[in-house]
């Protein structure tokens, strides 16, 4: 037997300020199925992770909603942690880079790159809003794109032409935040001297760490040649203040992949067994894995490297880079439903549908993983529920009518039974080279045969005639042992579905190695059934749900929501549009003739207009501004009459009326001056 392997594991932090969708859930469900295996495998293997909690984005947002950051960042980790807790996401630590573990170790690191002469300092000129009294980073300056003109253009690219700049090349410049005209002021900065690392990098970044794809992404940067990177920011900024530098802050990316260190540190700081150093120390011989996406590939294989070796710790063993996702062959969208947050998701289907899904699509590779949500029904329906499942569903039966519910000890299928011990190490090297497609392939290929061998015995049959009652016992036996390596086998994908079989099959929780013993002469509990199928109408109301999500946040913000990586979303492109596409538009006077509260709803009101020849019942997510709808009644407003029923948790909404403002409290009903009446068109 081989010692067991001490690997420590993580999964990129998610930002404090928005919530968790399935585009997360990715790379949780992935790293989760993966440190479960190895769990399985009996290694020891240690998977942390915390919210990211500093930056001015998160600052900015408790501003706005009239909290302070620390408020704000508790309400997201609680929100998180439960996401992830019933997505089966299982860390042995959540904690936060708003923590003492992380403020004392990224002063640490620091103090060791600066003493080792790896910090240079020089000042730079930026602009600077006088009203919010603070610096602003690119996405927080609006202005007109210096290249086609087009107006309310972020700092650093146009949306429209794709041309990319600096923010003083912009025209009209303006605070995103205040709207005050910048002034371009000068600071001192910090910055980690990255060049220092150069040779190094080239040779870490290609000694197997990295996925080929990714070594070669960085080969082009390192062939570029590396820059000093700016680490610090200026007050006012939500972070932990530079040592001996009063007024300078850490950079939130130079604090957040220190996180990963902070969370392992409060768990050994709970954990007598666990020693920091065996872990982090450089001559530790534990092996370290970061899994990321492949947007934050330059923070994780050069900068965070560096920042270790220039530290003294050692390095990552290995950095697992992922895809998007993209559902139903598309980026995720709002308006069309498919931007599903994780709770949305929980709120209609069962957590271990997704984890299936994912794994049956996952391979090693970084390319990116669509959720086509009619083969997702199509696909756990058929082989979780067809496949696997039904096996069980087969034999239980027999068993308990005939035999009181005793496996016997006869094998009545000696060559499959072999041929699923002998599949074991290859879907062990699948689990271990994160194939989780290919895994779940070879799995369901040992169902497919234990389903068409039942099929050939077909133990109904034979339990109709004379004398052969034994053969059926054994029949069953079979079955339901080949049911038993299936659920060792998935374990790591459906520790639910685990759970469930462990109880019916009576047997302490599985590990990977008991799929070399067979259940003889054994009692089985009651039989329940494990899964049920997808029903698509769940999937729909999930769909809907997700669109009613969408006019919540858009009457709450005046914008798309965050994008969920910390940055402001952008305003959506506002496309000039021809005259016959405007008039095609109904837009009439509506009477309010009756104004309430939806029930379950936060934000919704259900309004009762009349527009002239018809009533209308139109959701609209205004609540926030009217704490007393009653007030809305036998008040005129505007609407769009032809806007296609949308179908939501609370009935079917048949229009939208108008209103302005940025949200919250601050939303205004529009409404046409005294003398129009209802169902009057709009000019
Ligand atoms: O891109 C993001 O969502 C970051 N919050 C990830 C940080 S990972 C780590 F380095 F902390
Ligand atoms: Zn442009």
């Amino acid at each position: 037997m081989s010692e067991p392997r001490k690997i420590l594991v993580t999964s990129a932090l998610p930002y404090a300020n928005g919530s968790i969708h399935l585009g997360h859930m990715l790379e949780y469900i992935q790293t989760d199925m993966w440190v479960r295996f190895q769990k399985h495998r009996g290694n020891q293997c240690i998977y942390v992770c915390a919210d990211d909690a500093h930056g001015s984005a998160i600052m900015l947002r408790a501003e706005k909603e009239g909290i302070t950051p620390e408020q704000l960042i508790a309400n997201v980790q609680a929100e998180h942690s439960a996401d992830f807790a019933e997505f089966l996401v299982d860390f042995d630590n959540f904690h936060s880079t708003h923590s003492e573990e992380n403020r004392e170790l990224s002063s640490q690191i620091y103090r060791k790159l600066r003493d080792a002469g790896h910090i240079a300092t020089r000042s730079i000129t930026q602009y600077f809003d006088p009203e919010k009294k603070m610096f602003l980073a690119d996405r927080f300056i609006k202005g007109t794109c210096p290249k086609c003109g087009t107006q309310d253009q972020y700092g650093d690219n146009c949306e429209k032409c794709g041309a990319t700049y600096a923010p003083t090349d912009l025209k009209d410049p303006k605070s995103a935040i205040s709207g005050a005209t910048p002034v371009l002021k000068d600071s001192q900065h910090f910055f980690f001297k990255l060049p220092d690392f150069q040779q190094m990098l080239q040779t870490w970044t290609r000694s197997g760490t990295l996925q080929d794809a990714v070594a070669n992404k960085i080969a082009e940067w390192l062939d570029a040649g590396l820059q000093q990177w700016d680490i610090s920011r200026d007050a006012p900024y939500f972070g932990f203040e530079i040592p001996d530098e009063p007024g300078k802050y850490f950079y939130v990316w130079l604090d957040a992949p220190i996180g990963y260190m902070a969370s392992f540190k409060n768990l050994c700081e709970r954990t007598p067994a666990l020693d920091f150093d065996a872990f982090w120390g450089k001559d530790s011989t534990a092996e370290l894995y970061h899994f990321i996406g492949k947007d934050i590939v330059n923070f994780h294989a050069l900068f965070w490297p560096a920042m270790l070796e220039g530290s003294g710790y050692r390095k990552p063993t290995g950095i697992n880079v992922h895809g998007y996702l993209t559902v139903n062959g598309q980026k995720m969208s709002k308006s069309r439903g498919t931007f599903i947050k994780a709770r949305t998701y929980l709120d209609h289907l069962s957590p271990e549908y997704l984890r299936y899904y994912y794994a049956s699509k996952l391979g090693r590779g970084v390319d990116d993983l669509d959720l086509n949500l009619e083969d997702f029904v199509q696909k756990v329906n058929s082989d979780l529920v067809g496949k696997v499942v039904n096996i069980a569903s087969r034999c239980a039966g027999f068993i308990h009518k005939g035999n009181a519910g005793v496996l016997v000890a006869k094998n009545a299928a000696p060559e499959l039974t072999e041929a699923f011990l002998a599949a074991a190490p290859s879907i062990a090297d699948a689990y271990e080279a994160r194939d989780f497609a290919r895994a779940m392939r070879e799995i369901m290929g040992l169902a497919d045969r234990a389903n068409a061998w039942i099929a050939d015995k077909a133990p109904w049959s034979l339990n109709k005639q004379e004398g052969k009652q034994d053969e059926v016992q054994a029949i069953c036996a079979t079955g339901i042992n080949l049911f038993r390596q299936l659920v060792i086998f998935l374990k790591p994908v459906l520790p639910l579905l685990a759970t469930d079989a462990e109880a019916f099959l009576n047997v302490a929780p599985l590990t990977w190695n008991d799929h070399a013993t067979l259940l003889a002469d054994h009692q089985l509990n009651e039989f329940k059934p494990l899964m049920t199928r997808i029903d698509p109408v769940k999937v729909q109301a999930m769909s809907d749900a997700s669109k009613e999500d969408l006019a919540a946040s858009q009457t709450d913000t005046g914008q798309a929501a965050p994008a969920g990586n910390g940055e402001l979303a952008k305003d959506p492109l506002s496309p000039e549009i021809e005259f016959d596409t405007f008039a095609a538009v109904d837009l009439r006077v509506a009477l309010i003739l009756k104004a309430e509260a939806v029930e379950g709803a936060d934000k919704l009101l259900r309004l009762t207009l009349d527009i002239g020849d018809e009533q209308r019942n139109v959701f609209s997510g205004i609540k926030s501004a009217y704490p007393d709808p009653a007030k809305l009644e036998g008040r005129l407003t505007m609407m769009i009459a032809n806007l296609k029923p949308r179908k939501m948790r609370f009935g079917i909404s048949e229009g939208m009326v108008m209103a302005a403002g940025p949200g919250g409290e601050e939303i205004y009903l529009l409404s046409p001056d005294s003398g129009a009446k209802p169902g009057q068109r709009i000019k």
